[in-house]
């Protein structure tokens, strides 16, 4: 993809992890691939840490090149890669400072970007400071999740910068929306006629959503203790997983038509009566355990975790969706921390046969299943009954696969890069809209209150299990399991 879309990317939390692990290394891996970022685009970082450009310029040879590509670093790349940064530390809390900020991207050519790769209790002051020295005209705002803390917090943030960006300018990053899979799942859906008609409730007896993890809160405990898995995963990426596979056909694939299916979805979730909480939401927290051989610590023992914490670090969900598609069909939503393994995969159980001509072994489960594999290993996997070689009649579940890293050998993106191409180049469908963000917080907010207003810690889990076994008991009730459960 060639572009002469000009650009100023200014990062504010020059030096945070999230710089470090994903933005620059995905701003690299654009502007190696020679042709997706024009020659005279510039990213001018803002940091505390740094005294001039000088110093930020190593702290990136230091800490950003290990990020970047498995492959080894091309020197040349990098070498021009590093002349594309400029440095300027200023004080974000000072609205004078923002002077400084524009003498130095005054000049610079193209649509300014301004990434806030910070906390989101900077969001409004920085956002009124650019907007006191004049920076929000011609410029696109970046917010990184998590906006807010509840509807009414992020309802707050929202209100703010809409007085100053419109929300065209404003760019509400959910990464798992940048992740090929998922654009993937659009093409499945949308480009072929075989899977449409079966999409329903007539033929889809469950649905599972399930982003697992085997780290635990890393260095972020003090951040993850204020917020827990509800907030970090479910009001967002799985809720946006969810809309994707649940919504109707868009009528193209333009930012709003888009944006408007996934909200209908959201809007149609069946509200959830604080009274069966406890029947459709599991949250666990994880103890000390083993993963990979390796013995884990629990999470109350995690630095920057309080030793009392009741912070949930699992989360399991059954969702219903209440519109003429899926009326009656679960969706079961579950992600963890510290779990057995690392997957995320959705998987649509279809119904068994009405009736069985050919036996009893043509009920068995394990057939009559997609499983789409969002990572490792991106696969799309197509479960159906066929006949065991020899005499008689004696079905075995086989599969149909489709492995991209086979099939494309190339091309695949990380979901930064997309997403940062995207924003340059004022593509607004895979970010997130106010009002999807909206429906979103209402519907988690019974679940935020009532954990927050329960006497009852989370369930305990064994780091390196599959959560608590309260997430399998739930599905038990519906008749079926989690995947792994079945293998
Ligand atoms: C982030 C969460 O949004 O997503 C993290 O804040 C989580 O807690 C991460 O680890 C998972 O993303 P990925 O792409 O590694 O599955």
């Amino acid at each position: 993809m060639q572009t002469d879309s000009s650009f100023t990317f200014v990062l504010f939390g020059g030096t945070g992890d999230l710089s470090m692990r994903k933005i620059l290394p995905a701003l690299f891996e654009a502007h190696r691939a020679g042709g997706m970022l024009a020659d005279s685009g510039k990213i001018v970082a803002v940091a505390r840490h740094a005294s001039d450009r000088a110093d930020y310029i190593q702290w990136v040879n230091e800490h950003v090149k290990s990020h970047v590509s498995k492959n080894g670093v091309d020197e040349t790349a990098w070498a021009s890669f590093l002349a594309r940064i400029e440095f300027i530390n200023i004080d974000l809390s000072k609205a004078e400072d923002f002077v400084q900020l524009r003498e130095v991207i005054e000049g610079l050519p193209g649509i300014r970007v301004f990434y806030l790769a910070t906390g989101p209790s900077l969001f409004v002051p920085i956002c009124r400071a650019l907007a006191s020295v004049g920076l929000n005209e011609n410029a696109r705002i970046v917010l990184e999740k998590p906006l807010g803390y509840d509807l009414k917090s992020s309802n707050a943030i929202n209100d703010a910068v809409g007085e100053i960006f419109t929300e065209e300018q404003i760019y509400r990053i959910d990464h798992y929306l940048g992740k090929e899979p998922v654009q993937n799942l659009l093409a499945l859906r949308f480009g072929n006629a075989l899977f449409e008609p079966l999409w329903r409730r007539e033929w889809v007896e469950s649905i599972q959503i399930t982003i697992a993890e085997e780290l635990g809160v890393e260095a972020r405990g003090d951040f993850y203790d204020n917020t827990g898995a509800l907030r970090d995963m479910v009001q967002n990426h799985l809720l946006q997983l969810l809309s994707i596979v649940a919504m109707e056909p868009p009528h193209s694939m333009d930012s709003d038509s888009v944006r408007d299916e996934k909200l209908r979805v959201l809007r149609a979730l069946k509200p959830i009566d604080p009274r069966d909480i406890g029947k459709v939401a599991v949250r666990g927290q994880y103890h000390s355990g083993v993963i990979r051989g390796n013995a884990v610590p629990a999470y109350a023992t995690e630095p920057g975790v309080k030793p009392d914490s009741s912070t949930e670090t699992f989360v399991a969900l059954k969702v219903e969706i209440e519109n003429w598609r899926w009326a009656g069909v679960p969706f079961f939503l579950r992600t963890g921390k510290r779990l057995a393994d690392r997957v995320a995969e959705i998987v649509v159980n279809f119904r068994a046969v009405p009736h069985s001509a050919l036996g009893a072994s043509a009920l068995r489960a394990g057939a009559n299943r997609l499983v789409i594999r969002l990572q490792p290993n991106e696969t799309i996997r197509l479960y159906c009954l066929a006949k065991q070689p020899g005499e008689g009649m004696n079905l075995a579940s086989v599969h149909l696969d489709l492995a991209f890293d086979q099939f494309f050998r190339e091309g695949q993106m990380e979901a930064y890069q997309r997403l940062l191409l995207d924003v340059i180049n004022g593509r607004l469908a895979l970010f997130v809209r106010r009002d999807e963000q909206e429906a979103a917080w209402r519907w988690v907010e019974p679940i935020l209150n009532e954990w927050k207003a329960s006497i009852k810690p989370p369930k305990p889990y064994a780091s390196g299990t599959w959560g608590p076994a309260a997430s399998s008991a739930m599905l038990a009730q519906h008749g079926t399991c989690w995947l792994e459960e079945e293998n």
